[in-house]
């Protein structure tokens, strides 16, 4: 029989409870600033590509004037310990978004960041974004090889490593089942 965690591409460690992985309600999005609060130093420099005070980290939560994102959790019991956005900048063809994504340091490398991406990815495809790309600091190491676990192309500007994801969507005859090629 296959193992569940394995299945799942998660490491099993002695006590540990998979996580659940799903897309948060709007009313839910407010659990993003507590969650970005339990990041270490380190880590938020990561995750906004530079320091941040939490003003700043405050403002950007708030969203003001800008379309809604579309956020993901993992939930470990009902704690909140990894996030992964897509966001939408004003005036631009919601089929573009940025992805962002964290991960709590004590639930780091355990695979939660893989499954947040394959939820993100899906809910791209299904959002019809066929745009997709994250920005990050060149030594991010943890997310370059996560970028590259999805079939990211990389460029590098303004100090930045672009990462853009393929968001091929299958055609309708694919869905329907048809072996044709397309
Ligand atoms: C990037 C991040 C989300 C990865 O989350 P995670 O839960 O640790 O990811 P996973 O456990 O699924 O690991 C994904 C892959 O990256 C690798 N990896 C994880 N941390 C790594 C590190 N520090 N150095 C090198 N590789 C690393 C893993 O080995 C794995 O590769 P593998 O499947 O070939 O073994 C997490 O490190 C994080 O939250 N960092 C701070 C925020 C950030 O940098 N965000 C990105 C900019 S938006």
């Amino acid at each position: 029989m296959t193992e569940p965690l394995n299945a799942a591409g998660l490491k099993s460690l002695p006590g540990y409870i998979p996580p659940l992985c799903r897309e948060l309600r709007p009313a839910e999005h407010g659990l993003l600033l507590p969650h970005l609060q339990r990041l270490s130093p380190e880590s938020l420099r990561l995750r906004f590509g530079s320091p941040v005070s939490l003003h700043t980290v405050t403002h950007y939560c708030r969203n003001e004037g800008r379309p809604l994102p579309i956020i993901c959790g993992a939930f470990l019991g009902f704690d909140l310990r990894g996030v992964v956005e897509l966001r939408f900048a004003s005036g631009v063809s919601p089929t573009e978004a940025e992805l962002a994504i964290s991960v709590e340091d004590d639930w780091q490398q355990i695979g939660i960041g893989t499954e947040l991406m394959t939820l993100a990815l899906r809910c791209a495809r299904d959002s019809h974004i066929d745009a997709l790309a994250v920005n990050f600091v060149p030594n991010n190491m943890a997310m370059r090889r996560l970028a590259q676990k999805f079939g990211a192309g990389f460029s590098h500007q303004t100090g930045l490593v672009k990462g853009v994801f393929p968001l091929v969507r299958p055609g309708y005859a694919v869905i329907a089942g048809s072996k044709r090629p397309q």
